[in-house]
Formats: C-alpha cells, sequence, structure tokens
C-alpha cells in the first residue's frame, strides 16, 4: 500500500522552505505514489488538526517563493499555549497522527524544531526532519537551508554600507541576525569586507575595536564597516555568563536551575540593545561619527537563492527516498556531495558554532579584520 506522509513546517521562515516542500511533495507524489497533507502553521496545526492536500496544483509555482506556503509558529507539542495556558498536548497531536493515518511526519526546522520533532519520534511517531535555518547553527549537516539566501543579502547590504560610510567618513555598525551563532555576520562581513566582524564565539574588547578603526583613520581610511552578530557579546559579558552556564550544566538541582536561568535572562536583557550601546562607545572612543543599521527580518524574506533551492531540493527529495525504505528518526544532513540519515539524538541538544579555527576566521585575520580580541 503506498504511505501517506504529513508535513510541516516549524520555526522561523526561511528561504527555500516552499523549494523543500514542492520537492518533497513532487517525489512523494510522481515517483512514489504516496500522498501528502501538509499542516498548517508549524506543530500548532497538527495539534488542531488543520491541513491542506499537497497536489500538484498546489505544489506548483512555489519553488521562487519565500516563506513558507503552510505557514510557521515557534508553537511546542510539550508546550502549547492553550486557552491562556502552556500545556502538554502531545497527547493530542499522536492522536491526530493516527487519526490521519500517517504513515510518517516530515518537520522542516531549525534547532528547536528537532527537538520538538525527537520528543514527538519518542511519543511513537515516525519521523524525518530537515536541517532549515538561516543561522547555519545546526549539529551533524554541512550546511542549512536558508543560510546562503541570508548571506548574500548580508553581504549586499554591506556592500551598499560601503559608499555611504565612505562619503560620511563615518562608522557603520550593521547587525546580522544568527541567534547565538555568528555564521552569518563573519561569512557576510569577510565577504563583503568588513574592517571589524564581532561573533558570539570571540567575546570583543571594545578598546581594540576603537584601536583597530582610529588605526585605519591615522592611514587615511576615514570610514569602518563592523559587522556584528546579534548573539555577540564582550569580554566582560562572557565572563559573567561563563560561570553561569557552566553551574547551569552541571546541577540537576530544579530549584537551582530556575534561579541560574533567571539570571542568565537577567544579563541576557542587558544585551539587548547591544549594537546600539557598541555604536555609542565607538563614537565615543574615536571621535567619529557612527551609524547602525540592522538588517532583521530582512535575511529571512524573499525569493532564495540558487544555492538554497539546490539544497532543499537535493534534502528534501533525499527525504522521501529514506521514508520509502522506512528509515525514520533522523534528520537528513548535507554531508560533503551527500544527503545522508542522521540519528536525532546525535543533532538535538548540540549546536554547531564557529570554531576559533575555521578557515573564514584565519583567512580574516590575515586581511587584517579586526574579530575584537
Ligand atoms: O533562528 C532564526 C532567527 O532568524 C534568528 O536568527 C533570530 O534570532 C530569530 O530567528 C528571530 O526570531 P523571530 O522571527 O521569532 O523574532
Amino acid at each position: 500500500m503506498s504511505k501517506l506522509i504529513g508535513l510541516l513546517t516549524s520555526g522561523g521562515d526561511t528561504p527555500g522552505l516552499n523549494a523543500a516542500i514542492r520537492a518533497i511533495g513532487k517525489a512523494a507524489l510522481n515517483k512514489y505514489n504516496m500522498e501528502i497533507i501538509g499542516f498548517l502553521d508549524g506543530f500548532r496545526g497538527l495539534m488542531e488538526n488543520r491541513s491542506i492536500n499537497l497536489n500538484s496544483r498546489t505544489l506548483s509555482g512555489i519553488l521562487t517563493i519565500g516563506g513558507t506556503i503552510l505557514g510557521t509558529s515557534r508553537e511546542k507539542p510539550n508546550k502549547m499555549h492553550v486557552g491562556g495556558k502552556i500545556m502538554d498536548m502531545t497527547d493530542v497531536i499522536v492522536e491526530n497522527y493516527e487519526k490521519n493515518h500517517l504513515d510518517a511526519l516530515v518537520c522542516l526546522g531549525g534547532g528547536g524544531t528537532q527537538k520538538n520533532a525527537f520528543h514527538l519520534q519518542k511519543a511513537g511517531l515516525n519521523i524525518v526532519t530537515l536541517p532549515k535555518t538561516i543561522d547555519n547553527d545546526i549539529a551533524q549537516t554541512d550546511i542549512t537551508f536558508g543560510f546562503d539566501t541570508a548571506l548574500g543579502i548580508a553581504t549586499e547590504a554591506i556592500d551598499r554600507l560601503h559608499s555611504t560610510a565612505h562619503s560620511h567618513h563615518r562608522i557603520i555598525v550593521m547587525e546580522t541576525m544568527g541567534h547565538r551563532a555568528g555564521w552569518l555576520a563573519l561569512g557576510a562581513g569577510v565577504a563583503g569586507g568588513a574592517d571589524v566582524i564581532l561573533i558570539p564565539e570571540i567575546p570583543y574588547d571594545i578598546n581594540i575595536i576603537a584601536e583597530s578603526i582610529l588605526k585605519r583613520s591615522r592611514s587615511g581610511k576615514k570610514f569602518s564597516i563592523v559587522a556584528i552578530a546579534e548573539g555577540a557579546i564582550s569580554k566582560e559579558m562572557a565572563h559573567m555568563l561563563k560561570p553561569l552556564f557552566q553551574k547551569l550544566k552541571s546541577t540537576e538541582n530544579k530549584e537551582e536551575k530556575a534561579k541560574l536561568k533567571e539570571e542568565i535572562s537577567d544579563l541576557e536583557r542587558l544585551r539587548s540593545n547591544n549594537t546600539l550601546r557598541l555604536s555609542r562607545e565607538l563614537e565615543h572612543l574615536t571621535g567619529l561619527e557612527s551609524r547602525v543599521t540592522i538588517l532583521g527580518h530582512l535575511q529571512r524574506g524573499g525569493t532564495p537563492s540558487a544555492g538554497d533551492r539546490l539544497l532543499a531540493t537535493r534534502l528534501g527529495t533525499a527525504a522521501v527516498e529514506y521514508i520509502d525504505q522506512n528509515v525514520y528518526g533522523v534528520m537528513i544532513a548535507a554531508k560533503g556531495k551527500e544527503s545522508k540519515p542522521v540519528p536525532l539524538d546525535k543533532v538535538v541538544g548540540k549546536r554547531k558554532i564557529v570554531s576559533p579555527h575555521h578557515p573564514w576566521i584565519h583567512s580574516a585575520r590575515l586581511v587584517e579584520t579586526c574579530l575584537g580580541d
């Protein structure tokens, strides 16, 4: 008997999601004679049993479109907002999976989605996931779809900021997304020739940054571009956060855990507006005028790059091949030229961050980019 697959997109939207939906749908329908339905708005739609039939009509013309035709949300199966409360709706989701006679559920998402999907795998569902996020921070895959598009947008932004920074003899501080990983700021910074690149993995010293900008100024370059990741932190902040995270990892005591989490989020609140603060401090330390550009959701919007369309199509079609072979509990990862299934327990709870020895870091230092350390 042919299989019936459920599909959902969860977490922040990402360019390439529709390309992946199309790839999964077309391969399932055409090659394997499977049926496929798409649940709306992530795990919330699965809990509420809201779905659409994915057929040649709904799958047509979506390859180049940004966002996700299915809608998305950050709702978690075990912590869902229901009637003003947060409730564990895992049982309802399992019931709906069974009610729909699904043979497998494909979840397209980032780190949070991998965790939620693993939770459902443990609850008895047949799960296959794909790695999507502009942050590129999912473990066990070389790359995630969405990253290449966002990288292109951030690089183009740096290109454009150059001429205005140059004309006004200003510092321009440009903030990228990326959550706690520096891939976007680093990639765009190197590709766009930013003078300073600040990422969470390398805590910065503001005086070192100011000195590098002044050095440029003394050599006649009166402008500087600073590419900063939204999660970048100063050395002082890193010093305060590190012991808290270490304690959090080592304690099993619920009360202590809650207290530590509160302390961490108090410190994290101080981090908000970090980019604006950094810009003001640089003005003060260098005597140069500074402006801030926060790219925000521009990085997630619009048509996916060719690279993301290719990656999403490759991983999406591979997912269907593995479902045909009854391979479940896995994320389909990009490994070199291959698309390989990786058990979800090897993905969940880990994050792929930038190594200080990454070739992009090495090259950035060689072209005299200041990394703030
Ligand atoms: O994980 C993707 C991401 O775009 C992060 O880079 C960013 O921190 C976050 O999502 C923003 O989330 P939201 O769109 O929910 O504000």
